[in-house]
């Protein structure tokens, strides 16, 4: 069970936007609730288990109780809704710095939405926008992390990988923060944010295999352009993608 004396003492002011259950159907559904319900910006939905958790494209995201994080947050953009995909970018940028900086784990993003950590994959990011409202949900392998979704995606625990005692807690207490600093960012210089994802960025230099657009794409990635989609040289030209299937690493 989550220790909310730890988190407490660890986190003050987020423990008073914290909202915790044992069980609920997904995170993301109760921050949706809440936020339509008038929750403020930063409420934070955290569940140690979800009878109908999600993930993106219509996968479900599953995690033993105790294993690792699953949470929500209600963000209400200050900033105009085209920019709103901004959001699942600044959550990972969030999420691999802080890990980084906290643990040393050497984390990266896998664009668009996925934190990998030696290859593997750490952390997932679900975002749904509403009329006024996005909710971030995130699932992160804290203690131990699930079988391999299928043969090509393997999973990663924080604690595989840090050698120092570690718990839900302490890496949600700075997750929190480092997510928020970001999303908070990213109504502003956000160029200044994708240079940082550049440098932790997964794919670029791989050749990688996805569809976009109802179409079947394989190239090499170049990087992250100015507006933050996927730039890949496919047949030697570089395209760009603001949106992905599953891409699969060659
Ligand atoms: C993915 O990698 O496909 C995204 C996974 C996101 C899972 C989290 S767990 C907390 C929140 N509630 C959900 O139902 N999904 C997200």
């Amino acid at each position: 069970m989550f220790d909310l004396r730890q988190f407490a003492a660890l986190a003050p002011d987020w423990y008073l936007r914290l909202q915790y259950h044992h069980e609920l159907d997904s995170t993301n559904d109760e921050a949706r609730r809440l936020a339509e319900a008038g929750a403020e910006h930063g409420t934070v939905v955290l569940s140690d288990h979800q009878t109908a958790g999600r993930g993106r494209r219509g996968a479900s995201w599953v995690c033993e109780p105790g294993d690792g994080l699953l949470f929500s947050m209600v963000i209400r953009p200050s900033f105009p809704k085209t920019n709103w995909s901004r959001i699942a970018l600044a959550a990972g940028i969030g999420i691999a710095e802080t890990l980084n900086a906290k643990w040393g784990v050497r984390a990266q993003v896998k664009w668009p939405n996925d934190i990998y950590i030696q290859d593997k994959k750490c952390a997932g990011i679900l975002t749904e926008a509403r009329e006024d409202f996005v909710i971030v949900g995130i699932g992160v392998n804290v203690m131990s992390a699930p079988p391999s979704e299928n043969a090509r995606i393997e999973a990663i625990a924080v604690a595989d990988v840090v050698q120092s005692p570690v718990s839900r807690e302490m890496v949600l207490a700075a997750l929190l923060t480092g997510i928020m600093t970001e999303v908070d960012a990213c109504a502003g210089h956000f160029e200044a944010q994708l240079e940082r994802l550049r440098k932790i960025c997964y794919l670029t230099g791989k050749g990688i295999k996805f569809s976009a657009h109802e179409k079947e794409f394989s190239g090499l990635v170049r990087g992250v352009g100015f507006d933050g989609a996927l730039q890949v040289e496919v047949d030697g030209e570089v395209m760009s993608f603001s949106q992905a299937s599953e891409i699969n690493v060659l």
